[in-house]
């Protein structure tokens, strides 16, 4: 299966995921409908990784490799990968109704899931045609801005 990971919602947690997939190798999209707080999101994945290298967490190199890594996109058609990762506004129609969108650009294997931290992962699921293959995520991360 490819190696690939979409992230939509450029924020602070779409952000930190975005670092998280890319520092174990894996391809990731960061997908935002906002174009301000995509090229926002880019500078400050630069500025944190440029810090990790300071502090000696990460080399230089593996920063260029991390960067390497991580694409960002405007469009829905970006956003194709085995698995998504979704980092949005936290409201129940505004999830259900981004998988449902993406599900019509992705195959029938493609896992949807959502970050959120106080809705019903099973309510997101059942406004959807395909409740199997929706899944909760939740992330512990630090940025430093
Ligand atoms: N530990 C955790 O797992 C954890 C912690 C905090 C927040 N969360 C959850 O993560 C999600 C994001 O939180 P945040 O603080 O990063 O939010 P944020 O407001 O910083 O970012 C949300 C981003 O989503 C974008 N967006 C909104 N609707 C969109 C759409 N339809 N398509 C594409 N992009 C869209 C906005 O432009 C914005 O950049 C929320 O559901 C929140 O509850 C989880």
């Amino acid at each position: 299966m490819e190696r690939k990971v979409c992230i939509c919602g450029a924020g602070t947690m779409g952000r930190g995921i975005t670092m998280a997939v890319a520092g174990h190798g894996i391809s990731a999209i960061l997908f935002d409908s906002n174009p301000d707080i995509l090229s926002g999101a880019a500078a400050q994945i630069e500025r944190e990784l440029a810090q990790e290298v300071e502090k000696k967490r990460i080399s230089a190199i593996e920063k260029e490799k991390m960067i390497g890594l991580i694409s960002y996109g405007q469009s829905l058609q970006d956003c194709r990968a085995p698995l998504i990762i979704e980092a949005i506004i936290e409201k129940i129609e505004a999830k259900s109704a981004l998988f449902l969108e993406l599900a019509r650009v992705n195959s029938g294997e493609t896992i949807f899931a959502t970050n959120t931290s106080s809705l019903s992962v099973t309510q997101i699921a059942e406004r959807t045609y395909f409740p199997d293959r929706i899944i909760g995520l939740h992330f512990s991360i630090l940025l430093t801005e």
